[in-house]
């Protein structure tokens, strides 16, 4: 255990350039999804230990302090799940709150971002909140998301927890706490989405052409 003090687990885990290569027998998946990866990047093994020490982070930073915590759905619901059960279990209370964020691309050439869902903003008010991530990417969604919060509940504080930070160029976000960074790959599984499959998946791996050209509308 590096670090009781958790200096070193401050720092992401970094993920390298190399994908591990995906052998069928070493994961539980639907079958549906067969020839789907291309690459394992994050086991759930990996994930579940990462968790532990995300949650330790947090209870030493929030002491005597009880955070909102945030999850973006959907992507990031099953590491909201697993972060909170940790939380848990080291007695770190926590209150529970949703939003819904979707980015597209409008008509202008910059991707804008919509929010809905039921998050009430009057329960934000004079809170630390932490916002639970699954991926920043080039962190346009809590670019937006952070500045609303801010102005529409006024809490005391927002920090972000984010499961993957993508190693890109530019960024317009960083998260305080990160679980792993991550190759500037497209990945799946363990809440991520390619056109909404793959969520349902216990480990992140890389997508594959055929994963990429799949019909999801031959599946009921
Ligand atoms: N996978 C799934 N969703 C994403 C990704 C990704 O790599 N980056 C941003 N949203
Ligand atoms: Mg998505």
């Amino acid at each position: 255990m590096s670090g009781r003090d958790g200096t070193e687990w401050r720092k992401p885990v970094i993920v390298g350039e190399d994908v591990k290569p995906f052998m069928k027998e070493e994961h539980i998946y639907p079958p549906e999804y067969e020839g789907h990866f291309d690459g394992v990047m994050i086991t759930c093994a990996e994930i579940h230990e990462r968790i532990q020490q995300l949650a330790t982070l947090i209870h030493t930073d929030y002491k005597g302090i009880r955070p909102v915590l945030v999850c973006t759905l959907k992507g990031a619901s099953p590491f909201y799940i697993h972060l909170s059960d940790a939380l848990k279990e080291i007695r770190q209370g926590f209150d529970m709150e949703f939003v819904r964020a979707s980015s597209y691309e409008g008509t202008a050439t910059s991707g804008q971002v919509e929010f809905v869902g039921e998050l009430k903003m009057n329960s934000l008010q004079g809170r630390h909140i932490l916002l639970i991530e699954d991926i920043v990417d080039t962190g346009t969604t809590l670019s937006a998301l952070i500045p609303m919060l801010q102005q529409q509940g006024n809490p005391a504080g927002v920090e972000v927890c984010s499961l993957l930070d993508k190693r890109l160029e530019v960024k317009k976000y960083e998260a305080k706490y990160v679980g792993f960074s991550i190759p500037n790959k497209f990945v799946i599984g363990y809440g991520l989405d390619y056109e909404e499959l793959y969520r349902d998946l216990k480990d992140i791996f890389v997508i594959s052409q055929l994963g990429i050209s799949f019909d999801a509308s031959t599946l009921h």
